[in-house]
């Protein structure tokens, strides 16, 4: 079985994210998306509401689990034996993020391997950062974000 892990902090899942798990899910048969505590980013959605809303989103098919994790990612995917990570590249500034955070893993475990796909070219200037920002102001995000995290973020700044 073809089992892929995606990691993120998901604060909160983006209409990009979902473009991102979609075609992960047409190369493999499992995709485990998995929300990682993030200690050093301020987060809006606990960890469960992150990993609520994400298992909402892909509550048809059983070939998508979401599990959250606190600590190295190296550690879940020994815990899994699943060595392969998935990410997506909306543009080249995440391609240099990514290739460090890709090479880092790499060196803690030699038998990881990053796998990226591209994006959605209309969905890559999505990021979670600007959903909050437009929402915390009340502007409309139903663009950005799967209908269930509409709702969600306009409850968390009572919009
Ligand atoms: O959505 P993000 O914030 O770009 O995701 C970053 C994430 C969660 C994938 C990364 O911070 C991570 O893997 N965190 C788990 C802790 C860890 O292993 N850090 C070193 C990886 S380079």
């Amino acid at each position: 079985m073809r089992h892929i892990v995606y990691p993120g902090s998901f604060d909160p899942i983006t209409n990009g994210h979902v473009d991102v798990i979609k075609r992960l899910r047409n190369n493999f048969d499992q995709v485990t998306v998995l929300v990682a505590n993030t200690p050093q980013k301020k987060s809006l959605f606990t960890i469960d509401e992150r990993k609520r809303m994400i298992e909402d989103v892909f509550d048809y098919d059983d070939g998508i689990t979401v599990e959250s994790w606190d600590g190295l990612l190296v550690d879940f995917l020994e815990k899994k034996k699943c060595y392969l990570v998935g990410k997506g590249l909306r543009s080249v500034r995440d391609f240099e993020y990514e290739m460090d955070m890709a090479y880092t893993n790499q060196s803690l475990n030699k038998n990881i391997d990053t796998f990226f796909v591209l994006t959605q070219s209309n969905l890559g200037f999505i990021s979670s950062t600007l959903v909050k920002e437009v929402g915390s102001f009340g502007g409309d995000i139903s663009k950005f974000v799967p209908d269930a995290v509409v709702r969600a973020v306009q409850k968390k700044f009572n919009k």
